[in-house]
């Protein structure tokens, strides 16, 4: 029996994250993770891309490795190009594109490279060539050495598939997903966002506390290569999560369905058609019945019954949304409304403005690192629970 292909796959997380996405890589099962920068290189075979792509939340796309050559002239390029194996990887009824980056080596123009690549494929292969084509082959150039790899996720994997509607500054999913893994949170605590915006943290908390899969409801560009097997593809999918806990119980433990006796996962927004929002995204990604959103200012936010959990928020900051001046009332009002009622509770705060995470005046540790998010840099404060 032949033994199934291994290759090196790479799970791309923002820069400055690429640990923590590690860190769920290991806890999902997915053996030795390398952190390197912009991402996560794992060993494994096609089940493992699309296990990776169905089940990490923290991963912006999945790539994998596909081998190369060196090429020192684009006549090289061309006759290797040629030779390469595209129909393991491609089939030839699919649209195909190609992107290429160049460094110190001698083919230094990309639109030349990708040119002689996409002219192998087409010609060798029969598989048109389409600027639109979901599928696409990435080839870096570096030091004279060309290196394939394919984009097994298509569109970027924050894309979960459930939220149509989002408001004016929404937190990518996988990033949310990361902050709430940097917060310590694992679905068996209750949570509040108080300014939720279009509820991403929230519904993110609700279905890791409901143990779904990020993936399980979008389509991935893996579903159109050669390597594709829908009955196994379908069965990992169906496999996911999920299971019953028991009635009457507060927390459900991570991969059981939660099912507590009221909704654990709460957002606010003063704005009616955020709550709106979140409440029509929350329903489409199937988790109303354990999450709950309401309308009002944070100034009204009181501790529901029960343990305290964590408050994760994203507030308003200067460079994308609202007046810096303004917010930094808004921040010293919300820093005493959660001093004075949320005893107990763990604060986790995005912001791209670490003065106004300072006029909160909560006990904040120093923050992580800044992370790219929407043309500005995010970092994320935490407090150990208040006093
Ligand atoms: C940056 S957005 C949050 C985005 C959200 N994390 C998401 O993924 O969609 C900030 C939100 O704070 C809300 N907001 C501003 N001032 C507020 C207040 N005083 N009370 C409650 N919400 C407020 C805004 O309406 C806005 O939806």
């Amino acid at each position: 029996m032949n033994t199934p292909p291994q290759f090196e796959i790479f799970l791309v997380a923002p820069p400055g994250l690429e640990a923590v996405l590690a860190e769920e890589a290991r806890d999902k099962g997915f053996a030795d993770p390398a952190v390197l920068p912009g991402g996560v290189a794992i060993i494994g075979g096609w089940p493992e891309v699309w296990r990776a792509n169905l089940e990490l939340r923290g991963a912006g796309k999945v790539l994998v490795r596909l081998g190369g050559f060196m090429a020192f002239h684009l006549a090289q390029l061309d006759k290797r190009s040629r030779k390469f194996p595209w129909a393991e990887i491609l089939r030839p009824d699919v649209p195909v594109r190609v992107e290429a980056s160049c460094a110190r080596s001698k083919i230094y123009h990309a639109g030349a490279a990708i040119q002689r690549i996409e002219t192998a494929i087409r010609e060798e292969l029969g598989a048109p060539i389409s600027a639109q084509a979901e599928i696409c082959i990435k080839a870096r150039i570096i030091d004279n050495e060309v290196t394939f790899s394919v984009d097994t996720s298509g569109e970027l994997l924050h894309k979960r598939g459930h939220k149509e509607a989002v408001g004016k500054a929404p937190m990518r999913e996988t990033l949310a997903s990361m902050f709430l893994r940097q917060c310590g949170f694992d679905g068996a605590e209750p949570l509040i966002d108080p300014m939720c915006g279009s509820g991403t943290f929230v519904i993110e908390a609700a279905e890791i506390a409901a143990g779904l899969h990020p993936g399980r409801s979008r389509h991935f560009a893996f579903e159109a290569l050669a390597s594709f097997d829908p009955a196994a593809w379908e069965a990992m999918r169906a496999g996911g999560g999920a299971a019953a806990c028991a009635p009457g119980a507060m927390a459900c433990a991570p991969g059981a369905m939660a099912c507590a006796p009221g909704a654990m996962f709460r957002g606010a927004d003063r704005d009616a058609g955020a709550v709106r929002m979140s409440r029509a995204n929350a329903a489409r990604a199937g988790i109303d019945t354990i999450t709950a959103f309401d309308c009002h200012s944070f100034a009204d936010l009181t501790p529901p019954e029960g343990p305290p959990g964590l408050i994760i928020v994203n507030p308003p900051y200067g460079g994308r949304i609202g007046n810096k001046k303004l917010l930094y009332g808004l921040h010293a009002a919300f820093g005493q409304v959660l001093a004075a009622r949320f005893g107990g509770w763990r604060v986790g705060m995005v912001t791209g403005e670490p003065s106004l995470a300072k006029a909160t005046g909560l006990p904040f540790a120093p923050p992580g690192p800044p992370i790219p998010h929407g043309g500005l840099k995010v970092q994320l404060f935490r407090t150990g629970a208040l006093k």
